[in-house]
């Protein structure tokens, strides 16, 4: 007999776990960065119409499969259909998102440990430990390894206390303190000299910019990270989500929130680079593009901080505290896609299958340490801009085609039950059929392949 599945205990509890999933490095420092190195305000113009048009129709099919069959991503698609070869192709497509979100939370272990490592630094500076301080921001195996492990240890701490009363708790505990501290930080940089160049760079668009096809790319790549899409984790979430409640609402809040975040942390990141280059901070590589990989977050942003003086440490702390947040909220809901199949489809307890499975992906993040300059980058290219939009296409087309009609309505009439005279109803089911996988691939094929 298996134990009774977890679920959501509020409406609220589900909004902070989504979100907390949604919002993460994603969007603090992918989403600015990419915008940055993208033509500035074209790239977030294309990025909200992407988000909406694509990402939130991609989310709201995961929702609806998930809470329809109330089960983890592999059982959730091998049961839709009776029809034996649609079954597997179920179950090989949920069992591709199990791998890809393992993968994902993977690399996803690496970074946040840095932010880790960051955050302890700025600690041990305040306290003066100066020697720890040099050794806390080398990079170094055995620093990657201790921290992407410290990380990994309280991933699995979270998980391991079940859907309520690990991932609900912690979220709702650590969402309202990462807005806190975006917010506390943006109004600390904006007093800043050199700010408001920032802002410019944010906020006006170059328009020659929004028809390149990398643009586009990166911004659906961006949109579908963001939002944590094509792996089964936001299914998984939806199936522990009370029949009460409307996806539709709930999809479009968490869309928007996710939205709202990155842009917001726009409003610190740009204009932070700008303060950095006031105070004689490098801010553009040799080549002339603005530095926005791993060399922002960790010299450009430190060297920031310390040009600030004595308040320095403080803002460096609070900085790396809200990364490793919005880190940590995130990998839980990575870790959750593999947990809930294995507690599911075996007989082992939650706790055993998060030590197996968290150990396992541990693993993997120690292999690309060791061979990070093969693997890093062209883990995250594989999974990210690959794998996610072409399982994203694959959960759409099971929504939509395989998921019958009357099924879907009767789903989404829970928790709204005038669904049908919505304009929702009137778009999204024909939508997510045709022209959402449509537009997705062709998207990837204008931007990948051509
Ligand atoms: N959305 C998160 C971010 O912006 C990352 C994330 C969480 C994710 N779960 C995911 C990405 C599943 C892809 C798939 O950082």
């Amino acid at each position: 007999m298996s134990t009774p599945r977890g679920q959501f205990s509020s409406r609220i509890g589900f909004v902070m776990a989504a979100t907390g999933s949604a919002v993460g490095l994603g969007n603090i420092w992918g989403f600015p960065t990419q915008t940055a190195s993208n033509g500035g305000a074209a790239f977030v113009l294309v990025y909200l119409v992407l988000a909406f048009l694509l990402a939130y129709p991609a989310l709201m099919a995961e929702l609806v499969i998930g809470r329809h069959s109330r089960s983890n991503v592999v059982s959730a698609l091998g049961d839709i259909s009776k029809n034996n070869g649609v079954r597997k192709i179920g179950v090989g497509v949920g069992f591709c998102g199990v791998i890809v979100a393992s993968l994902i939370l993977s690399f996803y272990t690496i970074v946040a440990g840095w932010m880790l490592a960051y955050l302890t630094e700025s600690a041990t500076t305040i306290v003066g430990f100066s020697s720890a301080s040099e050794w806390l921001t080398t990079q170094g195996e055995t620093r990657n390894l201790i921290f992407g492990g410290i990380f990994a240890v309280l991933t699995m701490s979270i998980i391991g206390g079940g859907v309520e009363g690990g991932i609900e708790k912690w979220s709702s505990r650590l969402m309202p303190i990462l807005i806190a501290l975006l917010l506390a930080l943006i109004v600390y940089v904006m007093t800043q000299k050199g700010a408001t160049e920032g802002l410019k760079q944010y906020l006006l668009p170059d328009l020659g910019q929004i028809s390149d096809p990398k643009l586009i790319i990166s911004a659906l790549g961006q949109a579908f990270f963001s939002l944590s899409l094509g792996v089964g984790t936001m299914l998984v979430y939806g199936s522990y989500l009370s029949k009460d409640e409307s996806l539709p609402r709930l999809g479009a809040i968490v869309t928007v929130v996710d939205i709202g975040i990155a842009f917001t942390a726009g409003l610190l990141i740009i204009p932070a680079i700008y303060v950095a280059q006031h105070n004689g901070v490098q801010i553009y590589s040799e080549q002339g593009n603005l530095i926005a990989g791993p060399d922002l977050i960790f010299q450009v942003l430190p060297s920031l901080f310390s040009s600030m003086g004595a308040i320095g440490p403080a803002v460096s702390l609070a900085f790396f505290a809200l990364m490793s947040i919005a880190a940590v909220t995130s990998s839980i809901s990575m870790l959750e896609v593999p947990v809930s199949l294995a507690v599911e489809k075996t007989q082992a307890s939650r706790t055993k299958a998060t030590a197996i499975i968290g150990t396992i992906i541990l693993a993997i993040s120690t292999i690309i340490i060791f061979n990070f300059e093969a693997l890093f980058g062209l883990v995250i290219k594989v999974t990210t801009e690959f794998s996610q939009p072409l399982l994203g296409i694959a959960l759409c087309l099971f929504a939509g085609w395989v998921l019958r009609r009357d099924y879907l309505l009767a789903e989404l009439k829970n928790g709204h039950p005038n669904i049908e005279n919505t304009l929702f109803w009137k778009i999204w089911p024909a939508y997510v059929r045709i022209f959402c996988p449509a537009l997705i691939l062709l998207t990837f094929y204008h931007s990948v392949v051509a």
